[in-house]
């Protein structure tokens, strides 16, 4: 659970670097500010945990994830007036999708408390005994402990010991029911033998094995269709398939661990349940032991610690639960996490590795994200040769509100040069992290790195922001880079999302000037179709019926739902779900082109005449500066002849912090305050700031 820690400077840092720079300072906001926070955290959390939960493919390594929560969760304290309905604090995992049939768990699926070292273990076990009031010469406890599979849980219903439905946690209290893909599952039975009561509910994880998930992957890479983060990622995707038969083509494998409705239990243990489970027929993990006393369970959590490199698949931790199903009844549940259970996470794998270069890659908005390229190392059974650097300040070892980044958080300024021995760790993250760097292993020619003030790509000058963590190419449309990450962007899964186009075709289209805007895309077959589709077929990757399919599904995304084409604009802070606010709420293109143009008229007038009042606030200003330079430099010339009449004044209208001068010049244009139907229309809306507003006007 994220937010059970405090907000620290990591991540503010975090926090920063994803665009809550302003937020960084949870307690400082004021009451609009924190409102407009709140609106926007729920928008962005809520868009990750879409891409985690229901479309697999997350964006944020799961350190930056939690600050995000942790931030949510501070604003909430120091606001606990503002918090949201739709609060990501209250929700766990995503809403199911839209595309299966959903049910209602008989029992809800809950999740797991965590402990990090032997003394959480400790404090644990000792709060289970103090509940169940146990004195300290009462017998120890005995838990089961098992690994912690890292895939996704599946509950299976068994009536008259036949599967009558697969469902997957989703929200905890309605999951979906994707029964024909559970079917698919490797050694899952279908039916149950006599000795199995009439009516139960098995849950357990499906998980895919190593070895399964680098196949597919390699099969997806030809097919050139997606690739997966990881193996939990895949098997979410393939359970999560509405065609029955692509599941049935990527091998899932499942283990049984607890159970739902379940009115006749085969023992009174769990351990007994477990055994009863593989009596059935039903995988049970084979590193599952009783484990009587803390001892134990920590000797036993070693074990499967040192097992876990050879294991074939992804464990990340080991569970650990009251045995005796008596006392887990009495022990019960908090919200979200039953009392009698707890996971054990195994700490970060980490590896040492040589930092060969710093590359600067170029996103869609303009972002230059420097790339470290690293000497390929395995770090917890994956090879690993790229890894982000986030920003310029994370070489630099510091955040752009002086707070280290990084986790060598006591030594201070350690910059990262090309030729560095560094430390790569992976906490079951997606993305590996630079956590260190051994100066002791520097070479002595190490040069620090410059970050480029110019993009890469086009030449532009590249600024960075006041208050922001990134610099941008100010390119625009004349940055190839930027121009052909929109159009992947365009084409991507929440927008156009045409089969056959992907980004590394929009890749090669673009390099060879067949594509360079979202209008050619519509235009690919007039100009190298019939008759020509042979130019499309003799590119690298397509055939003729893969021609003809490509033509096919561009053809089918000539009309598509309006968030879909808000999304695919790739405007700056806005994801999927501020595309449906806005989809919502104009209706139709027409409309909202329309409203969003007045908005900027609106915008351009407020802008003039805040200027104007700014430049003749400025001037008066000046001269009441001047004047009472000017005065002074008289008084002192009266005192004797020393200094030139003139100079004074020059030096006194620099802006100093608190003259009026300086006041004027740094005011700031208070969007929110603008009115105007149009623009007040826009940020009326439920979960649109004033940020990403000025971002929405700004496009049109
Ligand atoms: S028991 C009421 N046992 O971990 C608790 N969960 O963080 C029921 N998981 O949602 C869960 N291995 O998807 C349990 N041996 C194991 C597990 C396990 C993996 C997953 C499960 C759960 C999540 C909680």
């Amino acid at each position: 659970m994220a937010e059970r820690r405090a907000f620290s400077t990591a991540d503010a840092a975090a926090a920063a670097r994803l665009g809550f720079a302003a937020e960084a300072a949870p307690d400082a906001l004021d009451r609009d500010a924190a409102a407009d926070a709140l609106a926007r955290l729920s928008a962005e959390i809520g868009r990750h945990d879409r891409a985690y939960y229901e479309n697999d493919a997350p964006e944020l390594s799961d350190a930056d994830y939690d600050a995000l929560r942790r931030l949510n969760a501070a604003i909430e304290a120091a606001h606990p007036d503002l918090i949201r309905q739709d609060s990501p604090s209250a929700r766990i995992g995503a809403a199911p999708s839209e595309k299966f049939a959903k049910v209602r768990h008989k029992v809800a699926m809950l999740s797991l408390g965590n402990v990090f070292d032997e003394e959480d273990l400790r404090d644990f076990v000792d709060s289970v005994r103090r509940f169940l009031s146990l004195g300290a010469d009462a017998a120890p406890l005995a838990f089961t402990a098992e690994p912690k599979i890292d895939g996704l849980s599946l509950a299976l219903r068994y009536e008259d010991r036949r599967l009558v439905q697969a469902a997957t946690r989703g929200d905890g209290a309605e999951g979906e029911v994707v029964t024909a893909n559970a079917r698919t599952i490797d050694g899952l039975p279908e039916r149950l033998p006599a000795s199995a009561p009439a009516l139960i509910e098995i849950r357990g994880e499906v998980y895919m094995s190593h070895g399964d998930f680098a196949a597919l992957n390699a099969r997806q890479e030809a097919a050139g269709q997606k690739t997966f983060a990881n193996p939990r990622n895949a098997a979410a995707g393939s359970l999560r398939q509405l065609d029955p038969n692509i599941t049935a083509a990527r091998p899932l494998a499942f283990f049984a661990y607890a159970w739902g409705e379940a009115p006749d239990m085969p023992a009174d243990t769990q351990a007994g349940v477990l055994s009863a489970f593989a009596e059935w027929g039903l995988p049970v993990n084979p590193l599952t032991e009783r484990c009587v006393g803390l001892e134990a369970m920590l000797a036993h959590y070693a074990k499967i610690g040192a097992e876990r490199p050879t294991l074939p698949y992804d464990i990340d931790g080991v569970v650990y639960k009251v045995d005796d199903l008596a006392l887990q009844e009495r022990l019960g549940f908090r919200t979200r996490t039953p009392r009698w259970a707890t996971a054990h996470k195994f700490p970060a794998e980490r590896a040492q590795t040589v930092l060969e270069a710093i590359d600067i890659q170029v996103g869609r908005t303009g972002s230059l994200t420097p790339v470290a390229r690293l000497r390929p190392v395995t770090v917890g059974g994956v090879v690993v040769s790229n890894a982000t650097l986030h920003n310029e300040d994370y070489i630099r070892g510091y955040g752009s509100d002086g707070a280290v980044v990084r986790a060598d958080e006591a030594g201070g300024a350690k910059d990262l040069r090309p030729g560095d021995t560094v430390t790569l760790q992976r906490a079951g993250d997606v993305i590996p992290q630079i956590v260190d760097v051994d100066l002791s292993l520097r070479p002595a020619d190490a040069e620090p790195f410059v970050f480029p003030d110019r993009c890469p790509e086009c030449g532009s000058p590249a600024l960075r922001e006041e208050g922001e963590a990134v610099r941008r190419c100010t390119g625009g449309l004349i940055c190839p880079a930027q121009v052909a990450e929109r159009l992947k962007h365009f084409v991507s899964r929440g927008a156009f999302d045409i089969e056959g186009l992907g980004a590394k075709q929009i890749e090669a289209f673009f390099t060879d000037g067949w594509i360079r805007e979202p209008a050619d895309i519509f235009t690919l077959e007039a100009r190298h179709g019939p008759g020509r589709l042979a130019q499309v077929q003799n590119r690298e990757g397509y055939g003729a019926r893969s021609a003809q399919k490509l033509f096919e599904a561009i053809t089918e995304r000539r009309r598509i739902p309006l968030d879909r084409l808000i999304y695919g604009l790739g405007i700056r802070h806005v994801g999927e779900s501020s595309a449906r606010l806005l989809a919502r709420t104009y209706g139709d293109w027409p409309t909202f082109e329309r409203a969003m143009a007045a908005a900027a008229s609106e915008i351009a007038a407020a802008e003039d005449a805040w200027e104007s009042a700014r430049q003749t606030a400025l001037q008066s200003a000046q001269d009441s500066a001047q004047d009472s330079a000017q005065d002074s430099a008289q008084d002192s010339a009266q005192d004797g002849p020393a200094e030139k009449a003139d100079e004074p004044a020059l030096t006194l209208v620099e802006p100093q912090p608190d003259t009026p001068p300086a006041k004027a010049a740094s005011a700031k244009l208070r969007y929110d305050k603008i009115e105007g139907e149009a623009w007040r229309g826009l940020l009326d809306i439920d979960g649109v700031g004033a940020v990403m507003a000025r971002a929405v006007v700004a496009f049109f």
